[in-house]
């Protein structure tokens, strides 16, 4: 915890509250509030976290204004062109980029966990045929607690580390096995020959009848989409993940609590329901109805793809991946896709528009992730998965940086009370 550095005065009721101040290394500075219910008997409200830094980490920063997202400092530009998924994921868990040697062994470590329990198969088969591959993906994540009881001690730090690699290995397999399920078609079992990224995309698209041979440029643009969406600091899913964690709960139950938060379409669900719309758009001479239909706040729609809480400038993660999606696209030889047409057509047309402007909406991740995927291949229904298989690593390096901090609570936000004052119970008779 960093030392307090100033502090803050707060005034009500004819009474003056100091608050220290604490200096992040980057980024706004921090009133600490936690005596204030003590000291004053208030709260503070907040709703949807927008000013509440309600943790500290070390893992990842990102500057709204400026457009920039750091892991472990090393900024996301640099890392999706020289860098790999599997390399990220090491940075994010154990700070520092790893040496040659490191990566080896941890590539390794992860390669050797891509299994799943084979009993895991039956559980498989108890849902239905075309249940969400992310309704599936909850349930058999969260069953993993009942399949692997010997990485279930979050206070031992062996099990914790046993727990990380074990899901990072297995995600893509779950995700890949519920895709199958889906379509009806044989799991596939994992090929560790195979790199993290060329491996998923072998498990969803090869079947037991014909050679499958992996497109090395789309195993770089999936490595490159997975590094994308490994870590977003404290958003929606990895808050869920911490406090679920908070409580205690069992790695496999947090990160399957984190994959329930992330199906919202307000959030990893969006690269679904982007896609969807785009089709839904069908033709560019349809997209200024759309347009419009954002614009009216009655309408309930709004443009899916746009906008971000934190970025108000750029998301650098739509950057990077624009320009993978002209890569792909270009390899896969798709130049007529009416989807990619209506896409750039609604980008320029939103990136002109005053209403986008003023309010700073600009294409996000998910605009882009899912004209990649897309053209991959994937059915919108694997979008999400997707992102869940790569945030995984961010949700668990989150966790347990929570779990090794020593003054760590149980999160128990607190509420504005507006329901009905103290009152006698009525008998039933006299209602
Ligand atoms: N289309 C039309 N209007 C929008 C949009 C949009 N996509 N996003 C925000 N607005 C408007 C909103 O109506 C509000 O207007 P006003 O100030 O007049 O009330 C203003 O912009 C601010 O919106 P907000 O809901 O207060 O902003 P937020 O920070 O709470 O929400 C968001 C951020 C990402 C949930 C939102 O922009 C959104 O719903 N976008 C579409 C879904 C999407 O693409 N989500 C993926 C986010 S990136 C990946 C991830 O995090 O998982």
């Amino acid at each position: 915890m960093p030392t307090p550095t100033s502090t803050a005065k707060l005034s009500f009721n004819d009474k003056t509250y100091d608050l220290p101040m604490m200096s992040p290394t980057i980024g706004p500075d921090v009133i600490d509030i936690r005596k204030l219910y003590v000291d004053a008997d208030v709260f503070t409200f907040d709703p949807g976290f927008t000013s509440t830094a309600a943790c500290e980490s070390a893992i990842t920063f990102i500057d709204g204004d400026k457009g920039e997202l750091l892991h472990r400092g090393y900024p996301i530009e640099q890392l999706a062109a020289k860098s790999s998924y599997l390399e990220v994921c090491y940075l994010l868990l154990y700070g520092e980029l790893p040496t040659a040697d490191q990566l080896v062994d941890f590539t390794e470590r992860v390669r050797r966990h891509t299994m799943v329990h084979e009993q895991m198969h039956y559980f498989f088969r108890g849902f239905r045929r075309d249940s969400h591959p992310m309704a599936t993906m909850v349930g058999v994540v969260g069953a993993m607690s009942a399949f692997y009881h010997d990485s279930l001690d979050i206070n031992d730090p062996w099990q914790r580390e046993v727990a990380a690699i074990r899901m990072i290995a297995k995600l893509p397999t779950i995700a890949a096995m519920a895709y199958k399920y889906s379509v009806g078609q044989p799991f596939v079992y994992p090929k560790n020959a195979l790199d993290y990224a060329g491996n998923f995309l072998h498990m969803c698209f090869a079947v037991p009848a014909e050679d499958f041979v992996v497109n090395p440029v789309l195993a770089k643009a999936l490595d490159r989409i997975m590094m994308l969406h490994a870590d977003h600091e404290q958003n929606a899913s990895t808050s869920t993940v911490r406090l679920a964690g908070s409580s205690g709960a069992n790695p496999f139950a947090c990160i399957a609590a984190g994959i329930a938060c992330l199906w919202g379409p307000a959030h990893g669900g969006a690269n679904q329901a982007c896609l969807e719309m785009l089709r839904e758009i069908g033709t560019v001479d349809r997209i200024p109805e759309y347009i419009a239909k954002a614009k009216d706040k009655n309408s309930g729609f709004r443009l899916m793809g746009f906008g971000h809480r934190v970025y108000k400038n750029f998301d650098p993660r739509a950057t990077v991946l624009k320009e993978s999606a002209d890569e792909v696209l270009e390899m896969l030889g798709i130049r007529d896709n009416p989807t990619l047409q209506v896409a750039k057509e609604l980008e320029r047309i939103a990136l002109q528009d005053d209403y986008f402007i003023s309010k700073k909406l600009y294409p996000n991740v998910d605009f882009y992730s899912g004209i990649i995927l897309d053209a991959m291949g994937f059915p919108t229904s694997m979008f999400t998965p997707i992102f869940a298989i790569a945030r995984t690593v961010g949700w668990i390096s989150q966790w347990k940086e929570m779990i090794a901090e020593q003054n760590q609570k149980i999160g128990r936000p607190r509420q504005l009370y507006v329901g009905a004052p103290k009152r006698n119970y009525v008998d039933i008779t006299k209602r």
